[in-house]
């Protein structure tokens, strides 16, 4: 039997589709919970667990937002960064991408100092030990375009800082277009521009995506195999996309790992990645993401191999570590 778990652990890897506060595991949860005296809906780290049980995108968001109330303190966004950091460098990750959703935090009263203090500060921290790191800044879609420009004033001051922007939370109902004049806006200031797409949304969400915002990259894409014309141009301008097999599988994008189009997309000849997503509620981080899909799949030493070069030929590399 193949061993995925040493190919994967040996191949070094960028993770370009990580929510940094997706990485808050049910532990820190409940730390951080006591730390801030913020009461939690269950009784103890297991329940967390079991609750969760999605089978849907909105489904987990509803915890996912409940489970951010923990983050407070400039410590506490330092501490969630550092974990995540820490576990991506045991995966043999030496370049990293993270989101973060600045609304989520600002719209219950957290500074921006002190959410950019803890993210930065842990930022810092990593690119020291030796790894590359840059921040996206992601816009909630299911919040009006004018909040997301208030989003985009509000972090003004730490702009140098973010190498995107970014398009995550409800995707039905909310295409990308809604979002056509902040994104020119973001790239008129410089930034690079990636957007969910195709995850839940249709095909023409990711169309939109690439020709109304501009995108440099498409996270997820998963629905764009449902158009013949779409996968020719995904493939002509090798679009890169992020996907995350193990979130799809827990959102019901898939019915099961061995359903999952990763391994189509490969032989169309797009560029695409595999990343963790949420890896605190999804069940892994990027290796078990991999050697999952792996076995599901049986895909190849090779398969693998190009996986893990695709993800640095998706990367916004270049001056990484100076933000932009
Ligand atoms: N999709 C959309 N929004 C999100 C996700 C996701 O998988 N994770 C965190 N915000
Ligand atoms: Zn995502």
């Amino acid at each position: 039997m193949t061993d995925y778990r040493a190919i994967v652990q040996e191949l070094p890897k960028a993770e370009l589709h990580i929510h940094i506060e997706g990485s808050l595991e049910p532990d820190m949860m409940f730390d951080l919970a006591q730390r801030n005296r913020v009461s939690l809906p269950y009784d103890n780290v297991e329940a967390v667990r079991q609750a969760y049980d999605f089978t849907c995108l909105e489904d987990f968001l509803g915890l996912y937002y409940a489970g951010m109330q923990v983050l407070r303190e400039e410590s506490d966004f330092h501490d969630l960064a550092d974990a995540y950091f820490r576990r991506a460098e045991a995966d043999h990750v030496t370049h990293i991408e993270y989101f973060f959703d600045p609304q989520a935090h600002l719209d219950r009263g957290v500074p921006i100092g002190t959410i950019m203090g803890g993210l930065m500060r842990a930022t810092r921290e990593a690119r020291e030990r030796g790894i590359e790191v840059s921040i996206i800044l992601c816009f909630l879609r299911h919040l009006t375009e004018r909040e997301a420009f208030q989003a985009l004033e509000k972090t003004a001051e730490y702009h140098t800082e973010f190498i995107a922007v970014g398009l995550d939370s409800s995707e039905v109902g909310n295409p990308p277009s809604k979002f056509e004049r902040v994104f020119a806006a973001a790239r008129d200031l410089g930034f690079k521009l990636v957007a969910h797409a195709g995850e839940e949304g249709p095909p023409e969400y990711v169309w939109e995506a690439l020709d109304v915002l501009g995108v440099d990259r498409i996270d997820h894409g998963n629905r764009a195999l449902e158009d013949d014309a779409l996968v020719a141009r995904l493939r002509r301008d090798q679009v890169p996309l992020t996907v995350c097999p193990l979130s799809n599988l827990k959102l019901a994008v898939v019915d099961s790992l061995s359903a999952h189009p990763i391994k189509r997309m490969l032989d169309h000849g797009l560029l695409a990645t595999v990343n963790s997503d949420d890896p605190a509620y999804f069940g892994g981080y990027v290796n078990d993401n991999y050697v999952r899909t792996a076995r599901a799949l049986d895909l190849t030493e090779t398969e693998l191999a190009i996986l893990a070069e695709n993800s640095f030929a998706a990367a916004f590399l270049g001056d990484a570590t100076a933000g932009r």
